[in-house]
């Protein structure tokens, strides 16, 4: 593949593009995920008692937007479509209140997983074809950046090198064509938690997936200084004997970075991937102060472990709106400080801290 007939993003985009993606990777601050689908979203709502309706999700997200100096850890949020429309009780639609808070809003672009032909129980991605279109669509309405997942799971003989492959591809197509549509593309590579394998079975399997997807964002001419990336940390699988204490995983998540991800790309945003909204805080701490240099911001961002003691506390009563917004706060807190290395731990209780979020084949 020759790259010589190929040239550079006009220099407005570039810009545009850089400055959106440092913004959201400033110190101290990470992205708030609630892209959750409506089926997602669904179980959430029937464990407190309430109904999958469009107004009860409405009311939920509501709940998050309206929380009093979210920004002060908070730079972005990443929506599902139907929260792009939805507006506040008094009739604010959330993109605007997004922006007048000062976060950026973004939108999950994948359209979920389907299997993988004759694998192992592997999946692929869909949603590339009509995505031009709908990139120009959410950034009318005011999307500035955009995320997609791909899952890859580890097992006796998995994952292949085909789905390793397919995942590679498919981000560095997307990548590609949301910056053709001025949106920053955050790539999304997830190597499950479900499995019994040990940190460097899993540590291997994310340098390999994380090598094959920065080949093929440059393939893809992916300008890296206007994308990010939201790996997976590397921990051992949820069903392995050998626990690691922090520093281990922290270690080993650096070092796999370092190995893989080029220097002009400027911020590591992790996933939560079912670990406890304590762990996920005490991780990251330990990450930000692994003594080995490191090119990028390494921050947060999470869906359940930011959001596991809000759904606790608000449980689907508008009583409980105040006290759930402080649940979110404090994480939100915590991973800000733990995202600079300075979080202490114990300061900070909440609802369901120290709770696995951990579900096999989670689906989002
Ligand atoms: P979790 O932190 O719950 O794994 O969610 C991350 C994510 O990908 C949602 O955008």
């Amino acid at each position: 593949m020759s790259p010589t007939y190929f040239s550079y993003p006009d220099p407005k985009l570039q810009q545009e593009l850089k400055t959106t993606a440092e913004a959201i990777v400033a110190p101290g601050k990470g992205i708030l995920a609630v892209d959750e689908t409506n089926e997602g979203i669904g179980k959430l709502l029937a464990v407190v008692g309430s109904q999958n309706t469009e107004n009860n999700r409405r009311r939920y997200r509501q709940l998050l937007f309206t929380t009093d100096n979210l920004c002060e850890h908070v730079s972005a949020v990443i929506l599902f479509d139907e929260t792009v429309y939805q507006k506040t009780d008094d009739g604010v639609r959330f993109m605007d209140l997004l922006k007048k808070k000062n976060i950026i809003p973004g939108i999950k672009l994948d359209k979920d997983v389907v299997p993988l032909f004759l694998s192992q129980d592997e999946v692929t991605t869909q949603g590339l074809d009509d995505l031009a279109k709908r990139c120009a669509e959410y950034k009318k309405q005011g999307c500035r950046f955009a995320k997609w997942r791909c899952p890859l799971k580890i097992g006796e003989h998995t994952p292949s090198v085909q789905a390793i492959n397919d995942m590679a591809q498919v981000l560095g197509r997307y990548a590609a064509v949301c910056q053709s549509e001025g949106l920053v593309p955050i790539v999304e590579t997830d190597v499950l938690l479900d499995g019994d394998h040990d940190i460097v079975r899993t540590q291997k399997v994310t340098e390999i997936a994380l090598a094959a997807l920065y080949k093929a964002l440059n393939d893809h001419h992916v300008y890296l200084e206007g994308s990010l990336l939201k790996p997976n940390m590397v921990t051992p699988g949820q069903g392995c004997a050998k626990k690691n204490t922090p520093r281990e995983i922290a270690l080993a998540t650096v070092t796999a970075l370092r190995r893989t991800v080029p220097a002009a790309m400027p911020g590591v945003a992790f996933l939560s991937g079912g670990q406890s909204e304590e762990q996920a805080t005490v991780y990251l701490n330990a990450i930000n102060q692994v003594n080995l240099y490191t090119p990028w911001a390494l921050t947060f961002s999470y869906g359940r472990a930011l959001q596991a003691s809000v759904w606790k506390t608000w449980a689907g009563k508008d009583e409980n709106v105040k006290k759930a917004q402080l649940e979110l706060l404090k994480r939100t807190k915590a991973n800000g400080l733990a995202s600079l290395g300075k979080y202490q731990g114990s300061g900070v209780s909440s609802a369901a801290g120290g709770k696995s979020n951990f579900s096999a084949n989670h689906k989002y």
